[in-house]
């Protein structure tokens, strides 16, 4: 099967990425490999010492590893906006890879309130995206990646409950928050063409692979998860379509990267499917001004 794995990353050295959620799983993957060619890698964290730790394991496959520590939870604008400003304060920023994510939890809350699910995956998304992207531009094209799924195809965006107050279906906020990815890249690669900006977004998923992601599934579910390892994505190649996103100079900007084997749940990366409603312009812009006003963050791009 052919397709892009980490072997095709090109050299990154001079550049630098912030790759959220980065102290295990996709993420922790995606920083090595960066690490491996030479850039610089903020990992965007919540958990200092998860983030240490993770740093350390690079730094034994990597030697000399050029990283950082940004904190950074997704689920306080408050820290949003810190770990921005913090990244700010870098040389340079070339690639923000938002892979931080949360799947099926129980009714919990942001912060500020938001149902977390649409909160950190979505919003936090928004809102640090929104942030950095003047840092992006500086760098000359930088790359926005946005982590999707197939889970995205299940996904219906319920626009008179988005604060979940009526009623909650963990596995449908899911769904909805993954297919809010999908129209964020869609709308913000509208708007940064638009402008004529040389920033560029794009998507992916990583099929499916066995990472901590399963852990707040309910106890009789959660097996199921883990089992699945045998047949999924080892989480060394579920990094490949962000890789490929983020470095690749044949990636097409709006375009959404995953496996490219049975069922799109592993392989090597290429072009993946979505579905139509996540091709809805309409929805992404409408998704684009809810997300603006919910997190007060104007992301400062005209409408396309
Ligand atoms: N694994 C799959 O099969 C699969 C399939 C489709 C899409 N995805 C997507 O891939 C992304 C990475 O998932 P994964 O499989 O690598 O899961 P994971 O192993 O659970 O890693 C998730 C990462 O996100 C971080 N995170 C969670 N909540 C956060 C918050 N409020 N602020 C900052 N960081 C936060 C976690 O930090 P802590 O360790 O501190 O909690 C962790 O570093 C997610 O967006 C997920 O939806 C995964």
């Amino acid at each position: 099967m052919t397709g892009f794995t980490a072997a095709d990353v090109p050299d990154q050295s001079g550049r630098t990425f912030l790759v959220t959620g980065a102290n295990t799983g996709l993420g922790f993957e995606v920083a090595k490999v960066l690490a491996a060619r030479g850039g610089r890698v903020l990992l965007g964290c919540r958990d200092e010492d998860r983030a240490r730790g993770a740093m350390a394991r690079i730094a034994d496959e990597v030697p000399g590893a050029d990283l950082a520590f940004v904190p950074l939870d997704q689920a306080d604008l408050a820290s949003v906006a810190g770990a921005a400003e913090r990244v700010m304060a870098e040389p340079r920023l070339d690639g923000l890879i938002n892979n931080a994510g949360v799947m099926m939890t129980p009714l919990w809350r942001t912060a500020q309130g938001f149902e977390l699910q649409f909160g950190v995956n979505h919003l936090g998304t928004f809102a640090l995206t929104g942030l950095l992207l003047p840092k992006l531009a500086e760098a000359g094209g930088g790359r926005v990646v946005m982590t999707a799924s197939l889970a995205h195809k299940r996904g219906r965006i319920d626009w008179d409950d988005l604060a979940a107050t009526r009623k909650y279906d963990r596995y449908a906020r899911y769904s909805q928050s993954k297919l809010a990815n999908l129209l964020f890249t869609l709308e913000l690669d509208r708007r940064l063409r638009a402008a004529g900006s040389a920033v560029t977004a794009y998507a992916c998923h990583p099929g499916i692979s066995t990472t901590e992601l399963g852990r707040n599934l309910p106890a009789l579910v959660k097996p199921l998860f883990q089992l699945s390892g045998g047949f999924t994505n080892p989480p060394a190649a579920g990094a490949w379509p962000a890789l490929q996103a983020a470095t690749d100079p044949a990636a097409i900007p709006g375009e959404y990267y995953g496996p490219q084997g049975l069922f799109e749940i592993r392989g090597p990366s290429g072009a993946a499917k979505r579905k139509p409603w996540a091709r809805e312009a309409g929805a992404a812009r409408r998704l684009w001004e809810i997300s603006a006003t919910m997190t007060g963050i104007d992301p400062g791009l005209a409408p396309a």
